[in-house]
């Protein structure tokens, strides 16, 4: 038998008499034949309660990192349920702020912020810059003397820390283009040039080691390799990034929020840091959120081998297992506790053979072409990393809460394909 782990589903999923899964009360087939496919499923009120819980553990201050999933909606539910928001590009802080969400409640990131990013930044007066190198320092320090209000900063430390993850999701380790490392003197000069500037307000220090960390033990390192500095300081705050894993597929489970919190706070209070404890979570706070529905298209059986089940998306609405090799799972939302006895590989539309959305998926023997087939946990890099390649277009979002839906993003259109080109 191997039928999904209903773990992987929103807070709010729930399986119908008929096997049917209804997310907050809206059944996924009905919504897939309304919105189209592929979309985008979320459950609101599972992002709220991950946000509530957030602020409940770490308390204010705790940043929503957007990278994970933006859109105006989003940026607006994560203001509203208390938390801050990192963006780490120009076009995340237009986006947040063209959402209404107040310059004072945003963290400026990024490991090379352009002159008008900065400026945009400084301008809006975001809450605070993490500053990531002497460069961005030089940029500040001028666009400063140039009459803009000096910003609260804090300054971001590479630990030098090897998050259990995959490689290109760790961001702590020496080898890093992201901030000052911990040896040769490199963050003790960064953190005085900070504090001897007129142009910033050193607040703080800043570490992300890394991302889909399920490994406590990684936080409580960091934590311990900063702590002399965040001491030496006398820091006001000291930010721990984001990074918290989720769970993918069966077998795998991940500390919750809360749990997080509790042993970064308690690592925090070992090593004698004073500083008030932030984070950034992204992923803990939408990954399992929502789901992709796409439409099955063809079901191709290779003798001796393997079937190839394509499906109306693919590496441009997830493009996690051809970047990572990360794996998902897949069901069909009309038979979701069905037993999947049949094995295939679930592929996108796009013309490359490595177009792969599950590598080895199992599905029920009666999976058939028209079907509606999900993954679950998509809720997280999915659509913010999405694409146009082969010109396929960007799927919708809706959001459903209490029975209802509500369009956030809406589908891509052919005409779409077109607004900036000039011809
Ligand atoms: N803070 C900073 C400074 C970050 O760079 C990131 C993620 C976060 C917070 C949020 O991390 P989270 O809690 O979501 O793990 N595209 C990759 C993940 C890249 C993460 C980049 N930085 C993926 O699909 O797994």
């Amino acid at each position: 038998m191997s039928v999904l782990p209903t773990y992987l589903l929103s807070d709010n999923a729930g399986v119908a008499p008929d096997g049917h899964l209804a997310v907050a009360g809206c059944d996924v087939v009905d919504l897939a034949d309304r919105f189209g496919t592929p979309l985008f499923i979320y459950d609101e009120a599972h992002m709220r309660e991950r946000c509530r819980e957030a602020v409940a553990a770490f308390g204010d201050g705790v940043a929503y990192a957007t990278k994970a999933f933006l859109c105006a909606a989003m940026a607006r539910l994560a203001h509203e349920e208390g938390m801050h928001l990192d963006v780490a590009t120009g076009g995340e802080l237009h986006v947040a702020l063209q959402a209404g969400v107040p310059a004072a409640r945003l963290v400026m990131h990024g490991n090379n912020k352009s002159e008008p990013e900065l400026r945009m930044a400084l301008e809006s007066g975001v809450g605070r810059v993490v500053v990531d190198s002497f460069d961005e320092i030089d940029r500040i320090e001028h666009l400063v003397a140039g009459g803009l209000p000096a910003p609260a900063v804090l300054v971001r430390i590479n630990p030098g820390v090897e998050a259990h993850t995959h490689e290109y999701l760790r961001t702590g380790a020496a080898d890093s283009k992201f901030g000052f490392s911990l040896t040769g003197g490199v963050a003790d000069a960064a953190i005085e040039r900070a504090a001897a500037s007129p142009a910033m307000d050193l607040v703080g220090l800043h570490a992300h080691i890394g991302s889909q960390v399920f490994v406590v033990d990684s936080f409580t390192k960091a934590i311990g390799a900063l702590a002399p500095l965040v001491r030496k300081m006398e820091a006001r705050e000291f930010s721990i990034g984001g990074g918290l894993g989720v769970a993918y597929v069966e077998g795998e489970s991940a500390p919750s929020i809360t749990e997080w919190a509790a042993a970064v706070r308690g690592a925090c209070d070992d090593s004698g840091i004073e500083a008030r404890v932030l984070a950034e979570p992204g992923r803990a706070i939408v990954a399992r959120a929502a789901l992709t529905a796409y439409r099955v298209g063809t079901i191709k059986p290779i003798d001796g081998l393997r079937t190839y089940l394509s499906v109306d998306g693919g590496m441009s609405d997830n493009p996690r297992p051809v970047l990572y090799g990360s794996g998902y799972e897949a069901f069909l939302p009309r038979a979701t506790t069905a037993d999947r006895d049949r094995e295939v590989r679930v592929v996108g539309k796009h013309c490359e053979s490595g177009d792969v959305i599950v590598q080895n998926a199992r599905v029920p023997g009666d999976t058939a072409v028209g079907d509606i087939l999900a993954t679950p946990v998509t809720g997280a890099y999915g659509h913010t990393m999405g694409s146009n390649y082969n010109m396929v277009l960007r799927p919708a979002v809706v959001f459903v809460r209490d029975g209802q839906a509500r369009l956030v993003v809406r589908r891509e259109t052919y005409a779409d394909l077109l607004t900036r080109d000039l011809g």
